[in-house]
């Protein structure tokens, strides 16, 4: 069996200059500031200190080593998205960011996998670009968890994920662009609170709005960070589902019932939300992912995993590669 850690996110080294390309606005830049160290910056903001684990292959590599991952799927940040500029431009940048991704993965392809971007402003370029990766190499592709004001819910939106359905290209949710921000200006609160609040709405819009019942169950969907505050919350759902006629009306079945639509990573960083996830989503619904090499992703990959002392080595096979094995068509 391969160990696959299924959510692990890169940044090239360069990229052409994107404000310089389009005229002019806010856009994504490296700064280089130290060998092996860089800042991402946006417009003349700092946004992120990284380091040369995100463009150096051989980095990645040698940390997959050390931590016994045999495989990598990485994708880019949601910050290089772009579902806020002009379609056009958003498209090139997806275009230029998934062929990078592919230079990055050709040092070693057996072991390094990558999910492609798309403008998904556009449903007609996301899907003509997702189509594209998907034939270049890419595994799959990761989304943002909503554009804008539209959830996953979103007619267009719903359209994407049926041609990733009807192409067998898997789904990645990432949550980006977090609520509620003017409240949360410090100590990465937005990361904290917000990220799992839009990752528990994004599945809950899809499961309440009745989505899942017209969606391909050929579809394979995954939400980061084990889905957010989704499953400590199921409970509260399906209590709501049972006594509110509100909640019925576009969603026939007990929102727990849906648990079999999708999947989540393991990015929890504890035994017991572990433990939790396992049992409300089922040991085959569960990938190992660790958000490395960012500062908020597991530091040892794998360990939480490995080290659970209520899962089976079963599941902790499941969890470790065979789930994402099967999940990315390995
Ligand atoms: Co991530």
């Amino acid at each position: 069996m391969s160990v696959v850690d299924m959510h692990t996110h890169f940044l090239p080294k360069q990229w052409p200059n994107l404000a310089k390309k389009f005229g002019g606005g806010e856009w994504p830049w490296m700064h280089h500031t130290e060998p092996g160290k860089a800042m991402l910056m946006l417009g003349d903001k700092d946004f992120r200190p990284v380091y040369e684990a995100c463009w150096n292959p051989a980095v990645r590599l040698e940390e997959m080593d050390r931590d016994g991952i045999d495989i990598q799927v990485m994708c880019a940040t949601p910050l290089l998205f772009a579902y806020a500029k002009k379609a056009n431009e958003a498209h090139e940048c997806a275009k230029i960011f998934n062929d990078l991704a592919l230079d990055i993965c050709a040092h070693d392809n057996n072991r390094l996998k990558a999910l492609a971007q798309v403008p998904l402003q556009d449903i007609d370029k996301s899907c003509e670009e997702v189509s594209r990766a998907a034939k270049n190499g890419h595994v799959g592709v990761q989304i943002g968890n909503h554009v804008g004001d539209k959830n996953l819910d979103d007619e267009g939106l719903v359209t994407f994920l049926q041609h990733c359905a009807s192409e067998n290209i898997s789904v990645l949710v990432h949550p980006w662009d977090m609520l509620g921000g003017n409240r949360m200006p410090k100590y990465m609160l937005q990361w904290l609170v917000a990220m799992p609040a839009e990752t528990q709405l994004s599945i809950l819009s899809l499961i309440l709005s009745g989505a899942f019942e017209h969606i391909s169950k050929d579809l394979k969907l995954c939400f980061a960070h084990g889905g957010g505050n989704f499953a400590f919350q199921l409970g509260r759902v399906d209590n709501a589902w049972r006594h509110r006629d509100i909640i019925r009306q576009d969603c026939p079945n007990l929102p727990s019932s849906y648990t079999d639509r999708f999947y989540v990573d393991s990015a929890v960083f504890s035994d017991e939300s572990l433990q939790l996830l396992t049992n409300v989503m089922g040991e085959d619904r569960v990938l190992l992912g660790s958000d490395s090499p960012f500062p908020l992703g597991e530091q040892r990959v794998g360990t939480l995993v490995r080290e659970n002392k209520a899962l089976t080595d079963k599941a902790k096979q499941k969890i470790l590669g065979l789930n994402a094995m099967e999940f990315f068509n390995l």
